[in-house]
């Protein structure tokens, strides 16, 4: 939440920061704001979007090769002009960019207000501007000169809370200071510039050679120079890393919208996720990520998933198959949970974290607390280099390429595809799966992408069909089995991108309460493929249809029976049931898409909503 960009080199800054922002822009856009250095600190912010700030500067503005940017998610006090970041110290000295949550700053900021210090906005982050500015000026006529950057170790010694931050003193103009404590900053080394941002997409334009910070790292940075300490002040030795994303992985491609230019991106998504570990001709599947970990993973008495949102979702979908696979016992929950429940974390455990961000700050705090307890744990993320697939000590990547739309997609069914495979390879080590089982589910496996292709040319049918819902309030999902986890996602994405209400129900669920709700103007969503419970969603359908609900029916090709009852059936090609997820969840999001499309909502970037959730 909250994006961060800064920068200082050689180019015009001002060009750097607002592209950079732009592309920042899905961790939050309620307001923009950038610091740009020229002979004075000049800022310019404003609530609302980026495209709002690009258009208050004039050409005199923007000059300056040292700046930086931030665009806000709200956390403390709305979103607002004076909220916006980048905030100054009272009397100037120190202007900063942060995201994160500063903790203690009630405590902070009444102890300043007792030293004269007065506030122009509601933020934490006002509050650690003027504490460093304070801290710095208390040793304004110490023998020894007292420099910024240890003005800014000293404040954030006092601390408590996350943050993601750069700070720029005014005695010192030409230099960046960063620091990291739980959220994310990752560095750019180019050729006598430097860039700062809280994920690499506003840097592969100009360099691949990055440096993700460690928490408690500051980094302190000139055009030149790069010096790498810790809280501390001991030197830390910077990991350089060459990343591997390309600019158009992140452009819109031609589609009107990221989430429906991923939507359509997942039968490569799963491709590249399985590719190198699925092998269909020699029917091998090797997942490289587990290897250390394999032995553990096959004798495990207990698996825990921990995620949020979708990505919990998907670790409902492998509580499903690991059960069925391994016969291993496997809990999901939401982490948010999990870490402030007191859960029961044997020795012998394993913990698998799932995140697509790989930042989202309450599954971290829950990975911190099952490793405390002795867990091994393991993480499923998208984004490489993330701080999940490092706190966690052996993991699977999906590599389902960056995801931008808020509304997450293809990390989903990538997410899916990875816990299929460890459920798979896991259940033929230990004897869950026979041998015709597990080369069977590698066949069916193989040809999802090729049925994802099927599906997604029905794209304009279901465009229809958003029409009929496109006016509810409400909206029903419902679904047995591998598909009550795909009803749940279903339904979050429509109540995300459309802001209709809607609830995912186990089918069976509906007569305990749910099946009130129902009558002519609830759209109820049943995913009734062909499976043990076909039977039994049949009889489901014809409970909503005796109720009038209006029925849209999601079915494995050529089924007849539901045909006559639904009042529109999406077909999907058949698959081994445990793997309908992959394929019945597409029809959910194009619906919810063309909903939020015709609601005039905007899809990528919902009301309220950030991609990446960095503050719990
Ligand atoms: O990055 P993560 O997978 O950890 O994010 C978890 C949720 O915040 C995320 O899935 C959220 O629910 C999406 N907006 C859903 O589309």
């Amino acid at each position: 939440m909250c994006g961060i960009v800064a920068y200082v080199g050689k180019r015009k800054a001002s060009n750097i920061l607002i592209k950079g922002l732009k592309r920042l822009e899905y961790r939050g856009y309620d307001s923009a704001g950038i610091a740009l250095i020229n002979n004075d600190i000049n800022v310019y912010k404003c609530q609302g979007r980026v495209s709002d700030l690009e258009s208050i500067l004039t050409e005199e503005d923007i000059h300056g090769f040292v700046g930086m940017g931030h665009t806000r998610w709200a956390t403390h006090g709305e979103p607002t002009d004076i909220n916006a970041h980048p905030h100054e110290s009272m009397n100037g000295d120190f202007i900063i960019i942060h995201n994160g949550i500063i903790e203690n700053y009630s405590k902070l900021k009444i102890g300043l207000e007792n030293e004269g210090y007065s506030f122009k906005s509601e933020t934490d982050t006002e509050v650690l501007a003027n504490l460093i500015e304070y801290v710095f000026l208390s040793h304004i006529n110490d023998d020894i000169p007292f420099s910024a950057e240890e003005a800014v170790r000293q404040a954030l010694l006092m601390v408590e809370g996350a943050y993601g931050l750069v700070v720029i003193a005014k005695s010192e103009k030409d230099k960046l200071i960063a620091a990291r404590k739980g959220s994310p900053l990752v560095i750019g080394i180019g050729k006598e510039e430097y860039f700062i941002a809280s994920d690499a997409t506003p840097i592969i334009e100009y360099t691949n050679s990055v440096i993700y910070l460690n928490d408690g790292d500051i980094a302190i940075i000139t055009k030149n120079s790069l010096n790498l300490t810790n809280l501390k002040n001991v030197s830390q030795k910077p990991d350089i890393k060459t990343i591997d994303l390309k600019l158009d992985e992140i452009e819109k491609g031609g589609f009107e919208h990221y989430m429906l230019k991923e939507i359509y991106e997942q039968p490569k998504a799963i491709k590249d996720t399985c590719r190198g570990r699925l092998s269909f001709e020699a029917k091998a599947l090797k997942l490289g990520g587990l290897h250390d970990v394999f032995e553990e993973l096959k004798s495990a008495k207990r698996i825990l998933i921990i995620a949020c949102g979708t990505s919990w979702h998907a670790g409902l979908v492998g509580e499903y198959l690991l059960e069925e696979f391994t016969r291993i016992p496997t809990e999901v929950e939401y982490a948010s949970e999990f870490r402030y429940r007191n859960p029961v974390i044997n020795k012998g455990d394993i913990v698998i974290a799932i995140s697509q961000s790989g930042e989202t700050a309450d599954t971290l705090a829950a990975i911190q607390l099952a490793k405390s307890a002795g867990a091994l744990v393991l993480g499923v993320c998208n984004v490489v280099g993330s701080s999940i697939p490092r706190e966690t000590v052996a993991g699977v990547y999906t590599h389902a390429g960056p995801e931008i739309g808020v509304a997450s997609t293809k990390a989903f069914t990538a997410q899916v595809t990875v816990l299929t495979m460890m459920a798979m390879a896991i259940g033929y080590a230990n004897k869950g799966l026979t041998k015709k089982e597990y080369e069977d589910l590698i066949d069916e496996l193989y040809l999802i992408p090729e049925k994802i292709e099927k599906i997604l040319e029905k794209a304009d049918f279901v465009e229809k069909i958003a029409d009929l819902i496109k006016d509810a309030n409400n909206a029903l999902y419902l679904g047995r089995g591998y598909l009550f986890p795909v009803a749940l996602e279903g339904a979050l994405k429509l109540k995300e991108i459309s802001y209709i209400h809607a609830e995912g129900y186990p089918a069976a669920e509906m007569k305990h309460g749910p099946i009130a709700l129902i009558d002519d103007k609830m759209p109820v969503i049943v995913l009734a493929t062909k499976d043990h419970s076909y039977d039994k969603i049949v009889s489901n359908i014809q409970e909503v249809k005796a109720r009038k609900g209006l029925i849209i029916a999601v079915v494995t090709e050529g089924d007849t029976t539901i045909k006559n009852m639904a009042d529109y059936v999406i077909e999907v090609p058949h698959s081994d049931f445990a793997l309908a997820p992959l394929l019945t969840v597409i029809p959910l999001q194009l619906l919810s898409y063309y909903t939020a499309v015709k609601r005039g909502c905007n899809v990528d970037q919902p009301r309220n909503l950030a991609k990446s959730v960095t503050v719990e």
